[in-house]
Parts: C-alpha cells; sequence; structure tokens
C-alpha cells in the first residue's frame, strides 16, 4: 500500500497537471477496506457531492462564491470544486495561494484574512497578482499600503464586526472593526483604492439565516454613514453543514433572507454581492476511515483523534456521523451502543466523546467510517507524538453518511467502479447535463 504523508510541502509542490489527479479511486468504502485494509487514517475525497454542492451554490447564490481554501485546502478536493465551476478563492496565507496556483493556475485569489504579515502582502500583489485585501484596522490599512508601494489597484475590504448571533463558532471576537472605526477605515480606503468594500462573517455553522440579514443592513447603515459608495459587499463564511443533533434550516431559506435583505437595503445594482463558504461546500464529501486499536468497554482506541484530523470532534465536541466497517462486509446484527474515542496520542485531551452510535460487538481491527468530515478536519493535523500524520487520501464514489437535502441529486449516481478517466468523463458529462438544465 503507498503511503502518502499529507503536509503542506506535499500539497504545494505537486506539479499543475498532476496535483489531486493521482488518487486511487473506489466504488465505495467497502471495496477501499476489502482492498486496502489499512493501519494509518484513510481520508475519503468524494467527488459527486462536492461537485453538488459547489454547482448548487453557483446556481443559487446570487453573485461571486469564493471558496474559503483553510477550510480544506486538500488538492483533489480543490481540482474538482474548480472542475464544477468555483474560480475564485479566500486564501490566508502564501502556502494557500501557492496550493490553489498549482491546482487552477487561472483563478483568481483573494487574499481575506485580516492580519497579514509584510512578507505575504508583498508577495501576493507581486507575484501571485492578488488585489483584494481585508483589513480590520488603521495599522493593517497602513501596512497594505506600504507592502504594495502604494499600488493605486487596491481593492480594499473593511472587515465589520457585527454582534454575535447563532454561529456555533463565533468570529467577532477576534476580527472586525465595529461601526466607528469602519466608517472612518471606509473613507480612508476610498482615498487610496481602486475599489472598496464591506465584508463581515457571521460566525462557522450558522443555524439562523437571519444573520445575514442583520449583518446586510449593518454593512447598509455604515455603507451610508461613510458617504463612501461601496463596490463590493462580501458576506463572508458560516453557510452550515449537517451533523447529527444539529438542527439546521434548508440552504435555500439562507439564500432567501440574503436576497430579501439585498431588495431591502435597495443595493445598487452596480454593488458586487460575494461569499466564501467553506464548511457547507466541503463538510459532506469527505469522511474518515480509523482502525480501531483497542477497545476496553464503552471506548474505543482508534489510529486518529483531537491532534490529526480530529480536533473538532474533540476540542470543539462536535458530532459527526460514523458507521462500523469490517472486511467481512457492513451488515451488522449487533444491539447498538454508545461510545467514546479515544486518539492514538499519549494526551488525555485525545478524547472525542461523541457519543459514536455503534453495533456493541465491535472489536480491535474493526473500521470506523467517519463522515462529515470534510470541513476542518485535514487541515488541522499536526505530528505530535509522531502519530499524527501519516495518512492516505482516496476517491470514493459512494453515498456520505448524512447528506443536505439541499444537494440531493435528482437522479442516482451511483456508479459502478469508475477508473480514473472514467471519473473525468462523467463529471464533465454531468457538468454539461446541468449547464443544459440552467439554460
Ligand atoms: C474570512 C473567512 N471567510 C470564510 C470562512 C469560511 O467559513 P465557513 O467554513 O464557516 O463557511 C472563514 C472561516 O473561518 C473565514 O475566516
Amino acid at each position: 500500500m503507498e503511503k502518502q504523508l499529507a503536509t503542506w510541502q506535499n500539497f504545494a509542490s505537486t506539479d499543475a497537471h498532476s496535483v489531486g489527479a493521482d488518487l486511487r479511486s473506489f466504488a465505495s468504502v467497502e471495496t477501499l477496506i476489502n482492498e486496502l485494509r489499512p493501519a494509518v487514517p484513510v481520508h475519503c475525497v468524494r467527488p459527486a457531492p462536492l461537485q453538488d454542492a459547489a454547482q448548487w451554490f453557483l446556481r443559487n447564490f446570487p453573485g461571486k462564491v469564493l471558496y474559503a481554501v483553510k477550510c480544506n485546502p486538500e488538492p483533489a478536493t480543490l481540482r474538482y470544486l474548480t472542475q464544477a465551476g468555483i474560480t475564485h478563492f479566500d486564501v490566508g496565507s502564501l502556502n494557500e495561494m501557492r496550493l490553489v496556483r498549482r491546482v487552477a493556475p487561472f483563478a483568481q485569489l483573494h487574499f481575506m484574512h485580516p492580519v497579514k504579515n509584510r512578507a505575504a502582502i508583498r508577495e501576493a500583489y507581486f507575484k501571485f497578482g492578488v488585489r483584494d485585501f481585508v483589513l480590520d484596522s488603521r495599522e493593517e490599512l497602513q501596512k497594505i499600503i506600504e507592502a504594495t508601494n502604494a499600488a493605486t489597484d487596491l481593492r480594499l475590504h473593511v472587515r465589520l464586526a457585527i454582534p454575535r448571533g447563532v454561529a456555533q463558532h463565533e468570529l467577532v471576537s477576534k476580527f472586525g472593526a465595529l461601526p466607528a472605526l469602519a466608517i472612518e477605515l471606509l473613507q480612508a480606503a476610498d482615498k487610496i483604492a481602486a475599489k472598496v468594500g464591506l465584508c463581515f462573517h457571521v460566525g462557522s455553522q450558522c443555524l439562523h439565516p437571519e444573520a445575514y440579514r442583520r449583518g446586510i443592513l449593518l454593512a447598509a447603515q455604515v455603507a451610508k454613514k461613510s458617504g463612501v459608495a461601496i463596490d463590493i459587499l462580501d458576506i463572508g463564511g458560516g453557510f452550515p453543514a449537517a451533523y447529527p443533533g444539529s438542527t439546521i434550516p434548508p440552504l435555500a431559506r439562507y439564500i432567501e433572507a440574503i436576497k430579501a435583505a439585498l431588495v431591502e437595503i435597495a443595493l445598487p445594482a452596480t454593488t458586487e454581492v460575494w461569499c466564501e463558504p467553506g464548511r457547507a461546500l466541503v463538510a459532506e464529501a469527505g469522511s474518515l476511515i480509523v482502525q480501531v486499536e483497542l477497545r476496553k468497554g464503552d471506548a474505543l482506541y482508534i489510529n486518529d483523534g483531537v491532534y490529526g484530523s480530529l480536533f473538532d470532534a474533540g476540542i470543539l465536541n462536535n458530532r459527526y456521523p460514523v458507521k462500523l466497517l469490517r472486511a467481512s462486509g457492513s451488515e451488522h446484527k449487533a444491539a447498538f451502543k454508545s461510545f467514546k474515542l479515544f486518539g492514538p496520542t499519549c494526551d488525555s485531551i485525545d478524547v472525542m466523546r461523541g457519543p459514536y452510535v455503534l453495533p456493541e460487538d465491535v472489536v480491535e481491527g474493526d473500521w470506523l467510517e467517519i463522515g462529515q468530515l470534510g470541513a476542518y478536519c485535514t487541515s488541522m493535523r499536526s505530528q505530535f507524538n509522531g502519530l499524527s500524520g501519516e495518512s492516505i487520501t482516496v476517491e470514493v464514489w459512494d453515498e456520505p453518511l448524512l447528506r443536505m437535502p439541499d444537494y440531493q441529486p435528482k437522479t442516482d449516481r451511483r456508479v459502478v467502479r469508475p477508473d480514473t478517466v472514467f471519473n473525468l468523463n462523467m463529471l464533465l458529462q454531468r457538468r454539461e447535463e446541468r449547464e443544459t438544465e440552467m439554460n
């Protein structure tokens, strides 16, 4: 079995044509287990749900869709998003820029992190052709001006702090200018930039569409008071993904709320609207297969954990769907029982409490598929204990453990085991079908 160390060097040094294109492909996770019997964690990328999500956003969002790379920088994921039509990327570092350039040389990069170091700004502007920069302080504005040699073609976006809402992971305590400062920054940016924008982030896994309306109304008030005609209104990420125990409104309701708010503020037709989804685009397309190394009562010790791909499951106590896999087949007759999972390091915070409901006869050597891990999973891995870095990434063509109703495909597209060329043809064919449907 070919093992792969998924590090940044690895991600960023692969050449443009092969990046993410050389993954082994399996018809289902069961086939994968039978063929690989993997002793290291396996990251499954499901191309079809990725494309469904990307195309849903491109069809329904009333503006430009930027993918937030931090959420999942895995090259095959970026490649499939690009094939589905995503051509704009919200990047937060030089490594993310290098990576996106390799996967999608013609994609547009937008540096949407409110705090950047000078060298990164300089390289972004002069080497990567980045023109969009976010700021939420006078100091950052000055830094951008100096690092770009007072460029006159900048698009400067002021990040506005919006009141804490109903998102599971708030971002407002770290970034965002309060209205008075945002007004001052907009006026200052307007004097030197080619275009100015306002942006905000409602927080990740936002559970109520109203949060976007409130953000849009506040942005409109700030813009009005500043006297600056903004060119771009960027409503950020935050769109939710489906997780066990979390009730989320259909994504269509978020789009309705956003559109209604844009009408309410009478946004001029010349103002572009952008969004930067991460989680909602990629969560359901990624899953993780781990192996049980020991069972102690209701505790399963597995080969990945909070220092690897399960940071959010452990530290944030997020819940994920789970399925038992055995080389002999996935049919289980045993009753179900709740388990907690321990990761492979020596640290006792390396625990995922779940609960994870599994057949009660789970034993050492079994595998578990943990679903909805396409977001904030691979990007969180560390090498702590020398245990967590090693993994394999593959493509899988069966259905994910959970699906957003909005993304459900109209036709059943379960396919027999495809090879890489077949995958690509199928994707192109599906894309053409979608385009015909849209026209
Ligand atoms: C600036 C910015 N944009 C977009 C995102 C993506 O957010 P989400 O994954 O909640 O859609 C984040 C996440 O932290 C972010 O910081």
